[in-house]
């Protein structure tokens, strides 16, 4: 009798959340994008929805930040499952293992906020597209992906479009040493949860000669990606998509890199790997000017 009761309580709730179109665990099926797949697995088990080292960021502070956020499960710190940051008032820049398998239903985008509350806007998603190349020589190679807002959000000083990394600013950022800031609602520690207010962390650039040492990533790490980090400071799971950002000049931020992959977080030796945003700009360009941008399907 009890039961059938709790059977029938199921089957009722599993009504009244497919009405409300909330995912449940019989109609969730997995995407493939780690980040996303992560976050709905949390919701559906109960479980508290990562920064290391880092403190919390001033309000207002970086008002190109946004969150992606799972459709269907209302709680926004819950539903966040990766960052981003803004290109224009359409336009998101993130990494591609956030989006592969996700389609466009089934994401929306807040901007605006460093709390990750209820009060949040959620912005609809027309077209994502992922790079070509993205994992095809290297695992992560090419981590970057563009997403586009089904109508423009308004920017203010709140939120902001920040620009890519120029070729004659490379030679200043991409060099040891040189700090540069990374942003994001992930783990403050490995295997820890997302955090409901935005954090950042001071992190030094690191050469490629010095990352792909054998000691470190080796051949893993391509000359499409950058590194960052030192033993207790790094981004983390649900950081992932997020901007890494110059320091200097401070009216000229810029987007050096894109949260990708790592391993563990703030590991000695195991620094935080950056889509290597230089290379991409004329990619980026392309696919937002509507010509011809090499996509994968
Ligand atoms: N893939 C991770 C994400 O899911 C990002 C990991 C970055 N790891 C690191 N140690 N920096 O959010």
């Amino acid at each position: 009798m009890k039961k059938a009761i709790i059977v029938l309580l199921g089957v009722a709730l599993g009504f009244c959340s497919a009405q409300a179109q909330e995912l449940t665990k019989e109609n969730f099926k997995p995407t493939g994008s780690q980040d996303y797949d992560e976050a709905v697995n949390r919701f559906l088990n109960g479980i508290e929805p990562k920064i290391v080292g880092g403190k919390k960021a001033a309000d207002g502070a970086y008002p190109w930040q946004v969150t992606l956020l799972v459709k269907g499960i209302p709680n926004t710190h819950q539903a966040h499952f990766c960052g981003g940051s803004i290109y224009n008032s359409q336009r998101i820049v993130t990494a591609a293992h956030c989006l592969i398998g996700v389609s466009p239903n089934q994401f929306e985008v807040a901007a605006g906020t460093n709390i990750l509350n209820q009060t949040v806007k959620r912005h609809k998603v027309a077209r994502r597209i992922i790079h070509a190349d993205y994992g095809k020589a290297k695992r992560f190679d090419s981590d970057i992906a563009l997403v586009q807002l089904a109508e423009p959000m308004k920017l203010n000083d709140r939120q902001m479009a920040i620009a890519l990394l120029t070729s004659d600013q490379e030679g200043q950022v991409y060099v040891d040493p040189n700090d540069l800031i990374v942003t994001g609602w992930g783990a403050t520690e490995e295997g820890g949860s997302k955090v409901r207010d935005l954090r950042e962390v001071t992190v030094p650039f690191v050469s490629a000669k010095r990352c792909t040492d054998p000691l470190s990533y080796g051949d893993r790490v391509t000359d499409k990606m950058v590194c960052a980090g030192e033993p207790q400071k790094d981004s983390c799971q649900g950081d992932s998509g997020g901007p890494l950002i110059t320091v200097a000049p401070k009216d000229k931020v810029r987007l050096a890199g894109i949260v990708s992959w790592g391993d563990g977080c703030a590991r000695p030796g195991k620094y935080g790997i950056y889509t290597r945003v230089r290379a991409f700009t004329g990619w980026v360009a392309a696919c937002v000017s509507g010509a011809a941008c090499s996509e994968l399907k």
